[in-house]
């Protein structure tokens, strides 16, 4: 099929790259030229493992290209809108702007029959506004919504095999117009439909809110575990073990139940935050204001760690060496967007500490943001002649660290685990003091 993705960043490009690996003639819009030079010559703009070799095959093989002309996507059968949707400056809400101006500068380029489908993770009702457009100034084209539940650092693997399919439909799943869009689209995930792929044909707001709400699902348990970590540390109890035993209910499972510094990013912080803010508009605030809640929960997990971190250097952080180990929000990304780890490194700096962060793959985004903060790519280089050491990006390099070891280059042998990946007692045993979260 002949597919256009307008919107290259890490949704647009992987997903146009994973369309042309199952065999589509795919161009890929984005209005950013660097970011369209980069991506036709083969080089992911971020870091996410197996993107580049699915780039470059596709690229070789004549069926993906990039272009920063929407006119390109003239000849397709099927539009995606893969556009960002930012929590904007002065509110909680999702910011549209991008999403009117892709739609709008694809407009004028839709063949009759055409479908445009939206993967951007929009307020609930936004489909519907579009559609209404759509049918005013291209009534030859239509609409359908298909969310994208793809993670960081498993982007490839969730965007060839997701675990589920979800087509929002012109009339849902019953009308006519809406079974021919799912056909479409059918046509365009066969690989996954033919495996078994569970399916879900329903409206536009389901499709909308199936987003959004199983983001705010996910923050939810993470900060339902965090919560357990804080009446942990007051009474001794141990939040692991804890959530080892409820995770084998398998009502609950085991999941999303790893307490810590929290989450971040570029999806849940921002998602569970304009949902609370479109239940408002429509009147039903109340209904979301736990997730006001699991954010607070949340936000506080950050000065958790700072106040771990006070408390091991015994009050005295001014001019003392921290080593920050992780800067991205999660392993095997170079996301530093609303990252816990980034953070604690700056409230620590502003504490008056010298804050030594590395990471493996996140510096040069870091210090984008962050240029105050002294970074090195080497883990050893961080951890010498540091008075504590604070895990809080759980890379592999960091679980496996060898205590005997790093205990030689430190000046302090002091380490808070704000992911609770470490063998608490193989570090004490090496002579460290290991302090993780709700965990005696
Ligand atoms: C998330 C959703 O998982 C994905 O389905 C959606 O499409 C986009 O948002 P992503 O942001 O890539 O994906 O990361 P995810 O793996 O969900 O982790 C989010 C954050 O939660 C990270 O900061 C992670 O460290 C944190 N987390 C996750 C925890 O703190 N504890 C856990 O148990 C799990």
């Amino acid at each position: 099929m002949n597919v256009s993705v307008i919107g290259c960043g890490y949704l647009g490009a992987v997903h146009a790259a994973a369309m042309a690996e199952l065999g589509h003639t795919v161009v890929g819009i984005d209005i950013d030229e660097r970011k369209i030079a980069e991506l036709s010559a083969g080089r992911p703009p971020f870091f996410e493992p197996r993107l580049g070799e699915l780039l470059s095959s596709a690229i070789a093989s004549g069926r993906l290209r990039f272009s920063t002309d929407p006119a390109e996507a003239a000849g397709a059968e099927v539009h995606f809108l893969a556009v960002g949707t930012p929590q904007q400056a002065r509110s909680d809400a999702a910011d549209l702007r991008y999403v009117d101006a892709a739609f709008d500068a694809l407009l004028p380029h839709l063949a009759p029959g055409a479908i445009v489908v939206g993967k951007s993770t929009v307020p609930v009702g936004t489909a519907a506004g579009l559609a209404e457009r759509l049918a005013r100034r291209a009534p030859h084209a239509s609409l359908a919504w298909n969310p994208e539940f793809l993670r960081e650092g498993f982007a490839v693997q969730d965007t060839l095999e997701p675990d589920r399919l979800v087509y929002g439909v012109a009339g849902g799943e019953h009308d006519e117009r809406g079974r021919a869009q799912a056909a479409v689209l059918d046509r365009v995930y066969r690989a996954a439909v033919e495996a078994g792929t569970p399916r879900i044909v329903t409206d536009y707001a389901t499709a909308e809110l199936v987003k959004v709400s199983a983001n705010a699902f996910l923050a939810t348990k993470i900060s339902f575990i965090n919560a357990m970590s804080e009446i942990a540390d007051v009474t001794g109890a141990d939040v692991t073990a804890l959530a080892d035993a409820i995770g084998h209910d398998a009502r609950i499972g085991r999941r999303f139940l790893n307490a810590g510094v929290g989450f971040g990013g570029g999806c849940l912080p921002k998602d569970i935050r304009g949902f609370v803010a479109r239940a408002e508009e429509l009147g039903r605030g109340e209904a979301l204001a736990f997730l006001r809640e699991v954010d607070a929960v949340n936000l506080r997990q950050r000065q958790r760690v700072v106040d771990l971190a006070v408390e091991a250097l015994g009050g005295q952080v001014h001019e003392r060496r921290i080593a920050i180990l992780g800067v991205t929000f999660k392993p095997d990304s170079d996301d530093v967007r609303d990252s816990p780890a980034l953070d604690v490194a700056v409230a620590l700096k502003g504490l008056g500490a010298e804050v030594v962060a590395t990471d493996p793959e996140g510096i040069a985004n870091a210090r984008m943001r962050h240029p105050q903060l002294d970074y090195t790519s080497s883990t050893a280089e961080a951890l010498r002649g540091a008075d504590l050491v604070v895990l809080v990006t759980e890379w592999r390099e960091f679980r496996a660290l060898d205590p005997v070891t790093a205990g030689e280059l430190v000046a302090g042998r002091s380490i808070i685990d704000g992911r609770n990946v470490l063998d608490a007692a193989r570090w004490r045993e090496a002579g460290w003091t290991y302090r993780g979260i709700g965990r005696p």
